[in-house]
């Protein structure tokens, strides 16, 4: 193995630095894999145990065949690597199998020129950047419902509280049979006017943070579920209680909260669904950063919030467009509930992913911590 591993490292970096190459290689973040002409996994590096979720040394013992189904289109790839010794990407693959489960992941296959059949694959998670490309792309649909949001406060508001004030005077002086018209109108009016609020959360206010306990917040929205439309569910908690206080908005997470954990008691209540559970869990992950915009610095977003179901998963035709505003499945969803979410999210400088598959869907926040910096002000 060893001759095969020295053979990579040197191609990788140039002829007489093989031992550098190496260290290199360990330390890429993409997950680096190499096949020998029988695909067993002949090198692999640390991101690429960690993609797999197996050692090195585990792996060893181990065919790529051994992980995936041979119907996989990665197979297709790797033959059509060997047949043409050319290099192939392939986008958007689905590593499924009961060990594996990855989605809209980007493959790229080479050849060694120095052993025939031997391939080299470079995976790259594609989700987390798609996700942030959506949100970036949602933003700007966000804004024009923030204009439009303005608009209906303004124009619709006080006419509408005209007509309800009507509506309720009418209510105390018609018949019976009349009353029910006087309330029905009473009845809409007050859903109208719960519409124009939650759009009018679209609006750009600046936001006030403080030091939040993300705990607290997602206690906060457990018992409000469970007191309420979650009643029937099973909650899980698996929250790690060393975290850091959030620099957030608190009233503006318990709204994401309690949209997601909404949207996942929704998804459970239907039928298919025999032990409906949603989980919530709390983490601590490095590397997560972004760009801040109009500055050159990054943002840290080591704080991870997940809100998991076991619904049936997230419908396909939505996925391209789930946080657009007014996208939705239900028929008396209104389709606000994600796009809020990701506003909010972005406001706060943080992101958004998500993974869907039937029986497990998992929204998960990525959100600054309180630095001293914050903490001076
Ligand atoms: N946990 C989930 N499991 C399956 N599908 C989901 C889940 N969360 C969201 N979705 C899908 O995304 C769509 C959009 O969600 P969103 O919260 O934006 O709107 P909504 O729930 O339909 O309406 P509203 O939140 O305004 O009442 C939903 O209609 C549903 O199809
Ligand atoms: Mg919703």
């Amino acid at each position: 193995m060893s001759t095969v591993v020295a053979r990579a490292s040197r191609l990788l970096a140039g002829r007489n630095r093989g031992a550098d190459a190496a260290t290199v290689l360990a330390a890429l973040p993409v997950p680096v894999i190499l096949l020998d002409p029988e695909n067993r996994f002949r090198l692999v590096n640390q991101a690429a145990e960690h993609f797999l979720g197996i050692s090195a040394a585990g792996l060893s013992q181990l065919r790529l065949n051994d992980l995936i189904p041979a119907d996989n289109p990665i197979f297709l790839l790797i033959e059509q690597v060997r047949g043409t010794e050319a290099t192939i990407v392939d986008h958007d693959l689905n590593l499924d199998s009961p060990r594996l489960h990855k989605r809209g992941i980007t493959v790229q296959g080479s050849p060694l020129p120095e052993e025939a059949g031997a391939v080299l694959l470079v995976m790259q998670d594609a989700s987390a950047a798609r996700a942030l490309d959506r949100q970036l792309a949602f933003r700007g649909a966000a804004r024009s419902v923030s204009g439009m949001a303005a608009i209906l406060a303004h124009e619709v508001k006080n006419p509408l509280s005209g007509i309800r004030g009507a509506a309720q005077l009418l209510e105390a002086s018609v018949g019976p049979a009349d009353r029910e018209l006087a309330e029905l109108i009473r009845d809409e009016a007050d859903r109208i006017r719960a519409l124009v609020d939650r759009m009018e959360a679209f609006g750009e206010k600046p936001i006030a943070r403080t030091a939040v306990n993300i705990h607290r917040v997602l206690e906060h929205v457990r018992k409000l579920a469970q007191s309420g439309f979650a009643a029937h569910i099973r909650f899980h908690e698996l929250y790690d209680p060393s975290l850091p206080p959030v620099w957030a908005n608190r009233d503006q997470l318990v709204q994401v909260v309690l949209n997601l954990v909404k949207n996942a008691a929704e998804a459970v209540t239907v039928e298919g669904v025999h032990h409906p559970e949603i989980t919530l869990a709390t983490g601590f992950q490095h590397g997560m950063r972004v760009a801040i915009p109009g500055s050159t610095s990054r943002l840290d977003l080591p704080l991870v919030v997940a809100v998991r179901d076991n619904g049936p998963g997230i419908p396909e035709d939505i996925r391209p467009h789930l946080f657009e505003p007014f996208v939705s499945s239900k028929s008396t969803g209104s389709g606000l509930g994600l796009s809020l979410v990701a506003k909010i999210v972005g406001d706060h400088g943080g992101l958004i992913e998500v993974d869907s598959r039937p029986g497990r869907t998992e929204f998960r926040l990525h959100l600054p911590v309180v630095t001293e910096r914050d903490s001076d002000q």
